[in-house]
C-alpha cells in the first residue's frame, strides 16, 4: 500500500502554541533559572523554538533515551543512551519532549530525575497521544493532543527521515489513482 503525508499541524500553529508554553513556563516558575532538558533526538526543534521564546535565564542540557529505536512500534523498555551533563540538584528542570505516546519514556525519566533532587520537575511535550497510553504519565504542558496515528516532522522521524519538516504530518493511504 502506498501512503503520503498530510499536514496535521502547520508551522504557524506550532509556533503560536510554543510561544504560549514559553510564557506559561516563565509565569509558573518565576524569575529563577530554568534548565530545559531536551530528550534527543526528537525534541530538538521544540527545545530550540521554546528556548528562543523564553525570557530570563535559560540553560539547556540533553539526555538521550530510546524505546522506539527508529521503528513504528515501542520496544517496551527504556535505554539511556546519553545522560545529562549538569548536576540538576536544586534546579528548576523542564523535561522537553516531542511526544508522549505510551508514557513509558516520560514515566521512566521522571522517576530517574526525581532521585537527582531538582528544585522542581515539569514535563513539556509538544504532542500527546492520550489514546496510546499504557503507562501513567504526568505532563504539565501539552502543545497538542492528537489521535493515535503515526506522525513525523518537527523532530519526529520515520527511520530517521522527516525530522527536518517545520510541520507535523501523518501518513495516510494514497488512493490508487494518486
Ligand atoms: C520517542 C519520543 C519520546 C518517546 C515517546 O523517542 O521522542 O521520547 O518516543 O514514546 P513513549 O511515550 O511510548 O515512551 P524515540 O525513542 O523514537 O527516539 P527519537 O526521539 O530519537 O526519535
Amino acid at each position: 500500500m502506498t501512503e503520503h503525508l498530510e499536514i496535521l499541524l502547520s508551522e504557524d500553529q506550532i509556533q503560536n502554541r510554543v510561544s504560549e508554553i514559553a510564557t506559561q513556563l516563565r509565569q509558573d516558575i518565576g524569575d529563577e533559572p530554568i534548565l530545559l532538558l531536551c530528550v534527543l533526538k526528537g525534541a530538538f526543534p521544540f527545545l530550540a523554538d521554546l528556548a528562543k521564546k523564553m525570557t530570563g535565564e535559560v540553560l539547556f542540557d540533553f539526555i538521550q533515551v530510546s524505546s522506539w529505536e527508529g521503528g513504528r512500534e515501542s520496544k517496551g523498555s527504556v535505554r539511556i543512551k546519553k545522560d545529562h551533563d549538569f548536576d540538576i540538584k536544586g534546579m528548576h528542570v523542564v523535561i522537553v519532549e516531542d511526544i508522549v505516546d505510551s508514557g513509558l519514556t516520560i514515566n521512566h525519566l521522571r522517576e530517574l530525575l526525581t532521585t537527582r533532587q531538582p528544585a522542581s520537575l515539569r514535563v513539556a511535550s509538544l504532542l500527546s497521544k492520550p489514546d496510546a497510553r499504557t503507562h501513567e504519565a504526568q505532563v504539565e504542558y501539552i502543545g497538542f493532543e492528537i489521535s493515535n496515528v503515526f506522525v513525523v516532522g518537527y523532530g519526529l522521524d520515520d527511520d530517521e527521515r522527516y525530522r527536518n519538516l517545520p510541520y507535523v504530518a501523518a501518513f495516510v493511504p494514497s488512493s490508487t489513482s494518486d
